[in-house]
């Protein structure tokens, strides 16, 4: 087909404008702020859905000058920008929008100089409009929003002209007590529509595609459900250790750092009914319907339902987690959480989906494999038996992303031999290699005031539902030999028996 006969359509008509405004990034000397955020709204600078003017203030302990911190992001965007080093005059004019307020979280006297700071400006949009952006420890979010609230910065929507909103990072919260803590001390402050909680899976391409691929091609939809579905996996396998995060590790484990949230998400996407229209709400209602589908193991279904493990030292001489710096010699936290759950309700009734994520697997890669019944016991797989592979649907979330159908095909030849053979879309073969950063995407929504990628708060507090059982069961139990794996191998044995259970098997993803 000649490219301008295909047809493309523009969702964008009903999105909303993004408008001048402060961002306030609290957390500003962290890691987070230098490689993701300023990357991130640099790129955006440079992007023309971004409005203009747009100010950004950096807020830390830290003492310094907005010259030196300006200096700092310069260096950082070199190492952590996909483009590398900016291009120094486009530097410089998004750098003259960069300022530091140097100050203490818990000290009324820093919001006094920040509200000074905000002041210093003739244009009401960028006085009025705040964006708070909390890269910040999770036990200073109500302080920060309460601070800020007394220095009159954060109202609530409509006591006050323009718009503010807050964002925040993951953890939110530990489980689903202390989420409902957080929420409601939040909420003192901001409508829950103003506040935009982060899970920076939602960011990426890829992730978004999942709705798009469900819900505008039809061929799917009859396909979908226990009738053709035999199980889902969804892992999020990492190669990396834990490295200098042993700190925050000790407190989260696999099961709060991917599986609550990323994980969690992807499988509310994959699984839920087609929302009544593409509002955020509506879309987010049906998450929530369906996380709120899935069976919660009992205490004593933890075992039988969900596995576990941590990394030994690797070949390489890389260490153990428990060699890792600040993490407890004998720590019991797992470094990798593999969960069977089944969604009661008509189209997934009996379906086993398998959610799995770890640290030091053999391969950095998301995926998630939608495998399909097998066929009758007759013709080709009477004779070829467990040896005739059913079809699977894989969305490869990252990297190397596309969708592949696995189908069956004859190996050409004299002999009738069959395999399956891949059908396959690569972004970077459709599109080229640009895929933008999955902050890039959320910032510029939370400034647009579009929720949809964010995280509502009856959401989060039903995946802290669906894995705080197993979180308590695995905290009760101290970790076996059994639950050990070696850095480099895809997981402890108890994972593999989890599918085994089933008759399944883990179908990991291959290096592409
Ligand atoms: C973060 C986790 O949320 O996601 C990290 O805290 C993990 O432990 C990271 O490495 C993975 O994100 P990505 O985008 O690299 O897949």
């Amino acid at each position: 087909m000649e490219l301008d006969e295909i047809l493309a359509c523009r969702l964008d008509a009903a999105r909303k404008k993004a408008e001048p405004c402060t961002i306030v990034i609290f957390g500003a000397s962290g890691d987070l702020t230098a490689r993701k955020l300023i990357p991130a709204l640099y790129h955006l600078s440079l992007n023309e859905l971004w409005p203009a003017p747009v100010r950004i203030v950096g807020f830390a302990r830290r003492p310094k000058t907005s010259e030196a911190w300006r200096a700092e992001l310069q260096e950082a965007l070199g190492r952590f920008s996909r483009r590398g080093a900016p291009d120094p005059a486009a530097w410089e004019r998004f750098a003259a929008s960069l300022f530091y307020c140097q100050g203490d979280i818990a000290e009324a006297a820093a919001y006094e100089e920040l509200r000074r700071l905000l002041d210093d400006t003739d244009d009401l949009r960028l006085k009025q409009n705040l964006l708070f952006y909390l890269a910040i420890s999770p036990s200073q979010f109500a302080e920060a929003a309460g601070r800020l609230h007394e220095a009159g910065l954060l109202h609530k929507e409509g006591e006050a002209p323009g718009w503010q909103r807050v964002v925040v990072e993951k953890p939110f919260g530990h489980d689903a007590e202390s989420a409902r803590q957080l929420n409601a001390s939040l909420t003192r402050f901001v409508h829950e529509r103003q506040l935009f909680r982060i899970d920076h899976y939602l960011g990426k391409e890829t992730v978004q595609n999942i709705l798009l691929f469900r819900f505008s091609n039809a061929i799917f939809e009859p396909i979908w459900s226990r009738q053709c579905v035999d199980h889902v996996q969804i892992v999020v396998s990492e190669s990396l250790g834990v490295g200098a995060r042993g700190g925050y590790y000790e407190e989260s484990g696999a099961l709060r750092d991917i599986v609550q949230n990323h994980l969690l998400q992807v499988l509310a996407l994959m699984a839920m009914e087609p929302p009544v229209s593409l509002d955020a709400e509506a879309i987010r209602d049906e998450k929530v319907k369906l996380l709120r589908s899935v069976r919660i193991p009992f205490p004593d279904q933890v075992a039988s339902s969900a596995a576990r493990g941590q990394y030994l030292a690797g070949p390489d001489g890389a260490p153990a987690y428990r060699q890792e710096p600040k993490v407890r010699p004998d720590s019991n936290v797992e470094t990798y959480a593999a969960l069977r759950l089944f969604i009661d309700n008509w189209r997934w009734s009996g379906v086993p989906f398998y959610l799995r994520s770890g640290k030091r697997l053999p391969l950095t890669a998301s995926e998630v494999r939608v495998q399909f019944r097998p066929t009758p016991n007759v013709l080709f797989a009477a004779q070829c038996g467990a040896n005739l592979d059913a079809n699977a649907i894989t969305l490869r979330l990252q990297p190397n992303e596309g969708i592949t159908l696995r189908i069956n095909g004859k190996v050409p030849g004299a002999s009738t031999e069959i395999r399956p053979v891949r059908m396959q879309f690569s972004y970077q073969a459709e599109f080229g290699a640009y895929t933008p950063e999955a902050y890039e995407r959320l910032l510029l929504e939370a400034v647009s005031g579009d929720a949809t990628l964010f995280i509502r708060r009856d959401e989060v507090e039903a995946s802290w539902g669906i894995v705080d059982p197993v979180r308590q069961a695995w905290s009760r139990q101290p970790l076996t030999a059994d639950e050990m794996y070696a850095a480099g191998s895809w997981g402890p044995p108890a994972a593999a028996r989890l599918v085994a259970a089933r008759g399944h098997a883990w179908r990991n993803p291959q290096p592409q």
